[in-house]
């Protein structure tokens, strides 16, 4: 079962299931992706119905939205449709990540995972392996390991209506998981950069706000 294609998902973006931990979590995150302006353009993956769409057109930044499910990909446009949007500054693209590289981007934008999509690829060595090969500038945003992370994001799980959520913790990370098809991994750092410099990808992280980790590609640099 696809968490995100049958509808189960959406609740794990509804500003009224965050806990407060989940809350600073999502205001350390934009500061984070603000660390790295100046950029004119951001391609969110994982975008759902557009996260940052209305912090691009704010802050004057083209916004590309991708999401793998097409029905969050239809309430994107749907959005750009009613509050009269102009094309030329937003498009949504229905694409798995894994395709990153064959998408016509551009060599100028950023690409951003928000709010963990990337602990939710199932193919993610097939979606870095797809960064490798895009050459383009990234961001990743995700969780820490530890305690605290794990006990909001339990405390969020089960207020998004996980009831059953259990807690995986191995070499690889973290991973909370729900027989409604929740599968969400936090990574060990240490593994995911080791998987990432097979590959041949060059990254930093950085701890943000009390359990955010953010990657990053070496030719950006946070000013933070
Ligand atoms: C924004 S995240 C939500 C994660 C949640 N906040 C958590 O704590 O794990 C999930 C988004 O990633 C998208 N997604 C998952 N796998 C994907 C893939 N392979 N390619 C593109 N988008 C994907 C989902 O459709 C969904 O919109």
């Amino acid at each position: 079962m696809n968490l995100y294609q049958e509808g189960v998902g959406d609740s794990l973006v509804q500003d009224e299931n965050y806990p407060p931990g989940i809350s600073a979590y999502l205001e350390d995150e934009k500061i984070f992706l603000e660390s790295f302006l100046p950029f004119t353009k951001l391609v969110e993956v994982g975008c759902m119905f557009g996260r940052y769409l209305t912090w691009c057109l704010d802050s004057d930044i083209q916004y590309v939205g991708i999401d793998v499910i097409q029905r969050y990909i239809e309430m994107g446009e749907k959005r750009v449709f009613d509050e009269k949007i102009h094309r030329e500054r937003v498009s949504f693209i229905q694409s798995d990540a894994v395709y990153l590289h064959n998408l016509d981007l551009g060599s100028e934008c950023v690409l951003f995972f928000p709010f963990n999509s990337f602990g939710n690829m199932d193919d993610y060595q097939r979606v870095l392996l797809s960064l490798y090969k895009s050459n383009l500038k990234y961001i990743i945003c995700s969780y820490d390991i530890g305690e605290e992370a794990n006990s909001i994001r339990r405390e969020y799980y089960l207020k998004c209506g996980f009831s059953d959520v259990t807690l995986l913790s191995e070499k690889r990370g973290v991973k909370f998981k729900s027989k409604y098809g929740l599968k969400s991994w936090a990574y060990n750092p240490d593994y995911i950069i080791k998987i990432m410099s097979d590959i041949g990808i060059k990254s930093n992280y950085k701890m943000f706000g009390k359990i955010g980790i953010g990657y990053y590609s070496e030719n950006l640099a946070s000013n933070r």
